[in-house]
């Protein structure tokens, strides 16, 4: 569905993709993780087509997107949770949802459709959808922004730390539903600082380093990796393990 071959991104002289590649299939939960700083958000932003590459390849499903603008993008099938959840603090939760939804505002029914799956994933946006968004707590606005891309129907949707800042109760009521919109036929590219959560709701997983994949594979295969192990999942991890 999507594919990255040799993706070069820089700031201006400060050059921090260096020669990424990588692909989804359909109906995979990929896994990015990275330490702060590796890049993890700039190839998210770059595939939504907010950065422009040096150089490079990406492709969703064969065309060749690396010169779209953000709004094409958004337009063929692909959806960016910010990190941050950037909702729009001072509209209703059903306007903002509304919004999501205006590159196919004339499809009423569609929307309807899409709205009450929403309503029905999270519980907690139906019940304060005439609520301010902004006097949302920080896990109900992270719901609202995973389901606002949602409202774009995409197909692949990117979620760049979709757990930043949420208690573990939260945390596992966002994964279950990135779980549900998976099986809705979503294909989804999650980065994560929560290394373990990542590898346990994915299928494959990338690691990125300093620009650089440095291992791939298997979610299974990475929670045993010992490099894996030792720099993302922690001491507490292998303890676990262990027993
Ligand atoms: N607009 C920018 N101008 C210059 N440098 C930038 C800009 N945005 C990011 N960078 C730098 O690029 C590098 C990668 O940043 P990026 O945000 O992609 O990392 P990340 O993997 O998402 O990190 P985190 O886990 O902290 O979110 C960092 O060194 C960062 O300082
Ligand atoms: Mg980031």
């Amino acid at each position: 569905m999507l594919s990255i071959q040799n993706l070069h991104v820089s700031y201006g002289p400060i050059k921090v993709l260096k020669g990424v590649s990588l692909h989804i299939d359909q109906g995979e939960i990929v896994a990015l993780i990275g330490a702060n700083g590796a890049g993890k958000t700039t190839l998210m932003s770059t595939i939504s087509g907010l950065l422009r590459p040096q150089s490079g390849e990406i492709k969703f499903e064969g065309q060749d997107i690396i010169k779209f603008p953000p709004d094409k993008i958004v337009k063929l099938g692909i959806s960016l949770v910010p990190e941050g959840r950037q909702i729009f603090a001072p509209l209703t939760v059903l306007e903002n949802l509304e919004l999501g939804a205006y590159l196919r505002s004339k499809d009423k029914k569609g929307i309807k459709e899409d709205l009450d799956k929403i309503f029905s994933i999270f519980p907690k946006l139906k019940e304060r959808k005439n609520q301010q968004a902004g006097t949302l707590s920080g896990g109900e606005q992270q719901m609202l922004a995973i389901a606002r891309a949602f409202m774009a129907r995409p197909r692949l949707l990117l979620l760049d730390e979709p757990s930043l800042g949420l208690a573990p109760m939260v945390l596992e009521l966002i994964m279950d539903s990135i779980l549900e919109l998976n099986k809705e036929g979503l294909t989804i590219l999650i980065v994560e600082q929560n290394a373990i959560k990542a590898l346990e709701i994915s299928t494959r997983g990338y690691v990125l380093e300093t620009g650089r994949i440095i291992l791939q594979g298997s979610s299974n295969e990475l929670k045993e990796d010992p490099d894996v192990i030792r720099a993302y999942l922690g001491k507490d991890y292998e303890e676990i393990t262990e027993r």
